[in-house]
């Protein structure tokens, strides 16, 4: 029984040092981000509702910058909110186009589109330069030690 919850323990160890490593960086998300608005506006040239889906779907849904986000976190302190309001209506704007979609309504779609542009920017003007050198210069720490 000892040997079996060592295992287990052991196993749920080396899942959590994988799940840490494999966590992207904010900067991979945001890469990726830009990606998927770059479809989501080409499915809207298109009117190619099948593409603004599933664009919009990879905004809902994207990665959580895991292993960098206590460093946000403790950087924006009690700023962290504005910080999540913005990421939640890019959230739900996404999950919202992505109805809108299969019901092929374009207008709207640009409503919600609007919303997360506005998000976006908003964020990276508040915020982007600040959270920016705050993972550089934690990153630099690290390495040093
Ligand atoms: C909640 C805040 C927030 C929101 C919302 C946000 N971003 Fe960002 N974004 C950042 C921060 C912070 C950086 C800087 C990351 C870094 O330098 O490590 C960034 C950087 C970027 C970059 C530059 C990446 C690079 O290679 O330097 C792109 C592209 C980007 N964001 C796209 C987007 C898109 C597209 C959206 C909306 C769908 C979006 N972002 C929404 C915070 C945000």
């Amino acid at each position: 029984m000892k040997l079996f919850k060592t295992a287990i323990f052991m196993l749920l160890l080396a899942f959590s040092v994988y799940a840490s490593e494999s966590s992207p960086t904010l900067k991979s998300v945001m890469k990726g981000l830009g990606d998927s608005v770059d479809e989501l506006n080409r499915g809207i040239f298109y009117e190619d509702f099948k593409v603004i889906e599933t664009a919009a779907h990879k905004i809902a849904n994207h990665p959580k910058p895991k292993t960098q986000l206590p460093i946000v976190v403790k950087t924006l302190k009690e700023r962290m909110a504005k910080f999540k309001s913005f990421d939640s209506k890019v959230h739900d704007s996404a999950a919202e186009i992505v109805e809108l979609a299969r019901k092929q309504d374009l207008n709207s779609i640009m409503e919600k589109h609007t919303v997360i542009m506005n998000n976006c920017v908003a964020c990276h003007t508040q915020f982007r330069s600040e959270i920016s050198q705050a993972l550089s210069s934690f990153s630099k720490n690290t390495k040093a030690k």
